[in-house]
Parts: structure tokens; sequence; C-alpha cells
């Protein structure tokens, strides 16, 4: 959500910028701006409403001179995405400008000082308030750049990650973070700055992840100095090796980077179970539960937090959970968690769920669980973010950088975590039977090529979507494991080609939804040989009955399905518990030819950021 990108070193700072706002522009695309500071001491500042293409024709018609420069791409919170909204932000004298991720809760306040002191604002953000503030620091104290960030940071409530750049020192930059993430990347006589580590690959692989509450000092030919924003000391500094290739974020011959993505799966999961199932497949190893095996034994809840296509996971995770460990599993929306005084103790895990890591609210359901005594476990997927980092324990997905908006291959690995986690807690807990584990474990080694198998309907579905140019409605059904499977299925429609999707238990459908069916409004079924499959086959018979297509996603050798179903799309044979992974690759396929269809742009699609790091 929003991201910033700096550059400090010999090298013209622009592109730079320009190639890591295009990297970074998953997280926020709706303006885009630069501020290069020259060695003369000259600052020159370009921003424009829409994607970086945009900005790229407005800067490339003015001054783009500068070795030092900051960056941003927006995804707005406060005043609507303009030219004017856009970062960077600059001071009423001209002379500082800064970029910000994040939110300042108390801008209002802050703003109103800082208008009683004659200072205009130009724009509706938050941001332009701190950088004023910053100014009006340094002028009233007449202190450096460093002391009046700091002191305005002092002031500050909120989250941030910033960087501030001043006109009339071209050798100096400095970033701070609260909440939301900062990298700093260490070159050869270089440095680089971004919201997350993708536009410092291929440049350097050292990086410094800046911690909560610190303030990093850049200076051209220096070392780089982090310190502390209470006590203004020293933090030590950790130099870590970046494990991202180029290959990794690009788009690989695919049309987007989604494509890319569902195509990826066979191999993500395989990376996500490397070394996981062991002795046969009749034994799991995972080492966040194997180095806490007394707090999982001694466990008496678990509750699983997360928001969006993560929670979904996390419904999945508590069926698991609760088949293979018999012990009762709570699942809560992060932002719902946080602010619901959850009663919990010493004796309760809390299972947080991310795929980037960043996610404020599910980072604040971390603090709060941790406040109360909570064992705090994390599920991520991108390695060294802020979820990792503040969890007790936990297990990456390994399915390495997730680029579209749509989240597809974090899914199915943290589907495929929860699994391994179940399995791996319930033979810690003496609750899962051998034989069910070696049945799940060989099925689960097998994913990769099942879902290889899986991604055959491709060609199918493309045809299929073509059908439903009609539909401005759909209705997803599922049971048991695939109820949060249907709520997938609906949510990956309605983001990237807007149209109007809902996700719901079969069986509930009677009790309300039934009143929406007609021949308009198509349904699509997940109904997998599964213990609930005679179930769902008289839910099916329902909408029918009332006029709505039906596609049924169905286990491969299903003959009763088609005389009902208008449409049955065939899954490879898994175990019960592995359907959700197998069902949500027609359903990942439906959504985006479906999206495509309308010419929507399924990587970005609007008001949409790929990494929500505000409330
Ligand atoms: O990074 P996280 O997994 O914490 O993100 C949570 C949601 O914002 C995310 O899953 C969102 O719903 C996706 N756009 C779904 O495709």
């Amino acid at each position: 959500m929003c991201g910033i990108v700096g550059y400090i070193g010999s090298q013209r700072a622009y592109d730079i910028l320009i190639q890591g706002l295009k990297r970074l522009e998953y997280r926020g695309y709706d303006s885009a701006g630069v501020a290069l500071v020259d060695c003369d001491g000259k600052m020159s500042v370009h921003k424009s409403h829409g994607k970086v293409a945009n900005l790229e024709n407005v800067a490339q018609a003015g001054n783009i001179n500068g070795t030092l420069g900051i960056a941003h791409t927006r995804w707005a919170t406060h005043g609507e995405p303009s030219d004017i909204n856009a970062h960077p932000h600059v001071s009423q004298s001209g002379m500082i400008a800064l970029v910000h991720n994040g939110t300042i809760e108390n801008y209002a306040v802050l703003k109103k000082v800082l208008t009683d002191h004659g200072y205009e604002f130009k724009s509706e953000t938050d941001t332009e308030v701190l950088v004023q503030l910053i100014e009006y620091i340094k002028l009233t104290s007449s202190c450096s750049l460093l002391d009046a960030v700091r002191e305005a940071l002092l002031q500050v409530e909120g989250a941030y990650a910033i960087a501030v750049v001043e006109q009339n020192d071209p050798d100096t930059m400095i970033v701070a973070r609260k909440s939301s993430p900062l990298v700093i990347g260490v070159g050869d006589g270089e440095t680089f700055i971004a919201s997350d580590a993708t536009p410092i690959v291929g440049y350097t692989d050292q990086v410094i992840y800046l911690k909560d509450n610190e303030i990093g000092v850049i200076k051209r030919n220096e070392p780089l100095q982090v310190l502390s924003l209470s006590d203004n000391k020293p933090s030590t500094i950790s130099i870590q090796k970046l494990k991202l290739s180029l290959a990794q974020l690009e788009k690989g011959g695919y049309d987007t980077f989604m494509l890319k993505e569902i195509f990826e799966q066979p191999a993500t999961l395989r990376d996500c179970l490397r070394g996981r199932i062991v002795d046969g497949c009749s034994r799991v190893t995972l080492s966040g539960v194997d180095l806490n095996k007394e707090r999982f034994m001694k466990a008496e809840r678990i509750t699983l937090v997360a928001c969006g296509t993560s929670w979904h996971a996390a419904l999945i995770g508590k069926r698991l959970i609760q088949d293979f460990c018999k012990m009762p599993v709570e699942v809560e929306y992060a932002s719902e968690f946080r602010y619901g005084n959850p009663v919990l103790n010493e004796k309760d895990i809390v299972i947080s769920i991310s795929q980037s890591g960043e996610t404020a609210d599910t980072l604040a359901a971390i603090q709060l669980a941790k406040e109360k005594g909570a064992f705090v476990y994390g599920i991520c997927n991108v390695v060294g973010a802020s979820i990792p980092r503040n969890t007790d324990s936990g297990t990456y997905i390994h399915v390495g950088p997730e680029i579209g908006v749509a989240s597809t291959k974090a899914f199915t690995g943290q589907v495929t975590v929860l699994t391994l986690l179940a399995l791996s807690v319930g033979q810690l807990r003496g609750a899962v039977d051998q034989e069910t584990l070696s049945t799940v474990l060989s099925a689960l080694s097998k994913m990769p090529e099942t879902i290889e198998e899986a991604l055959k309907v491709d060609n199918e579905i493309k045809t299929l979507s073509r059908v439903f140019a009609y539909a401005h409605n759909f209705l997803y059904l599922g049971r048991g494991y695939n109820y949060p499977t249907a709520l997938e299925g609906a949510l990956k429609l309605k983001e990237i080609s807007y149209i109007h999707a809902e996700g719901y238990p079969a069986a509930e459908m009677k009790h309300g939804p039934i009143a929406l069916i007609d021949h308009d409004m198509p349904s699509v079924v997940i109904a997998p040989n599964d213990s609930l499959y005679d179930k769902i086959i008289s839910n099916v018979q329902q909408v029918k009955s009332r006029g709505g297509a039906v596609v049924a996603i169905v286990s491969k050798g299903n003959t009763s399905m088609s005389d009902i179903a208008d449409y049955c799309i065939e899954i490879p044979n898994v175990p019960e518990c592995l359907t959700p992974i197998v069902a949500s690759i027609p359903l990942q396929l439906l959504a985006y030819y479906i999206a495509v269809n309308k010419g929507k742009d399924v990587d970005q699609p609007r008001n949409l950021a790929k990494s929500v790091t505000v409330e």
C-alpha cells in the first residue's frame, strides 16, 4: 500500500527510481511522483495522477538530473488520486521533499497548529502535514534536518515509512519507519531504499530491514547510521543477504503476473513442501512446530487471524486443525480481533496468516495476542517481513514473490502449510492416526503433479468464461472444506472483474440468497467427491429449479452431476482435506478469463493494493 523508493549514489537517480516504482506499482497505482536533487543543490519534483507511465511523460519534459532522489507510487487514503495529492510533498519554502507510506492519525491537530503559524496547504493529504511540520521545527529551532525529522516524528501518531531529502544537501537522505516497512540496500558507493526489496534486486543483495522507531541517515560516501527514535542512540545494524532474483520479478512470457502465478503453482507448491514431508510420507517436520513442542502440546485452543484471501485460508485451516488435532479452533478477521477484546492467555496459540507479512490489521492482532500472553505463530510468504519478525515462531510458505494483486499461489501455499501444520501438531498430540497421516502426506507430496493436471482445464475454462458475458452477479457455493473455497472464488472474481459475486455455504443458500436466483444469476458450485457430495447435489437441484445456470467443479470420473449442472469442470481426485487446493485452480482461471474478456487490468485492479499497510 503505497510504494516508496530512494537512491543516492553516482548514477542518475531518475532511472533507478522509475524502474523501482514500476516494480513497486503493485502496492498502489493511483498516482506517482519523484523528487530529484542535483549536485548544484537544485530540487526538481514531478508528479502525476495515474500510473508510473504517466509520471514518465511528465518528468521527461523537465529536469531529471541528480544522483539523489526519492519517489512514490500512491494508494490514496487522504484525498483523491490527483497530481496535487501525489507524493513527494514539498514544504512551504520548497526546500524539503518527503514521501510517505502509512497514515498520520493526528494530522488534523497538527495541521491546525501549522495553519495558525501561517502554513498553507496545497493538498488534502496527511503527508503534507508531516513535511510542513519538519520544516517548521527546522526553522524555529535552527536544527539539522535529522533533528527536525526526529522531533516531528515524536509528535506524530500513526504509521509511517518515510524518506526525506533537502534541496541544499545533495548528499543526504533521511529515512524512518514505524509500522510500515522499509528496506535499505547497501551497494558499492550507492544506497537504495524501498518499501520492499523488489526495486533493489539486481543492484545489491545486501539489505537492512529498518526496525520500528528507527531513523536511518544515509550520506553519500559515508557509512550508514541507524538511530533509535526515542533516545537518538545508534542501533545495531544487521545486514542480510537478499535471496530474490530478477527472473522472479518478471512475467516470464505470460501476459500478466496473475496468469504466471496461477501456472507457477506446481513449482511453488514443490518449493513450499520441500523437506517438510519425511520418512516415506509418514511424518511431517516443520521447524516452527518442532522447536516449540511444549507450547503446541499444552495449547488449549488455536485462534487463526488474517485478512482477505489469507482469512479464507484460515477458515480451511480451522477445519484441518479440528480434524487432525481435535482441538478447539477459532477464526477471526484480524481487523475485528484487534478491537474485539479477545480473551486469551498463555495456553492460547494465535496463528497469523499473511502473504505480505505487512498487513496492518494482522500486525496489530499479533501485537495484542502477544500482550495477552498467547504464543504467536506466523505463516507468511515474504521473507524478513514485519510479521515473521514479530511472531514467536512460524513457517514461510516459500512460493516466491506474488506480484498480481489477486492472490493465487499464496493461497494454495497457505493452505498447504496449514495442512502440514495441522498434521504436524496432530502427530505431536497423538490426535491423528498413522494411516490418515500417511494417506494425506502421500497425496500432498504429489500435489505439484496434481496441480499440473488441474491446470489442463485452462482452455476449457477460457471458452466457458465467454458464456458468462451477460452476468452481473455470481453465486459461489460450497460445503465443508469447500465453503471457504467458494468465498475465495467469489473474491477472485469481484477483485479483478468488478462483477458482484457472493460466496455462501451451499445449504445456507435456501435461507435467503436463493431469492436472488434467476436466469441471469449463475452459480459456481464446488462439489468434489467428498463426504457432503450427496448433500450438495440437492443444493444444485434447488438452483436449477429456479432457472439459474450452474457450473459445477467435480472430481474426475464424476457421472452424476452432468445430468443436473449446465457445465462440469473436472479436478483430480485427492483426499477431502486437500480438495480446496485443487478446486481453487479452476476458480482462479475462471475469474481470470472473465476479467480479461471484460478488458480489465487483472494485475492492478482499481482501488486495490497488494499489501494493506493502513487500517
Ligand atoms: O498480505 P496479506 O495476505 O496479509 O493480505 C491480505 C489481503 O489484503 C489479501 O489477501 C487480499 O484480500 C488479496 N487482494 C486477495 O486476492
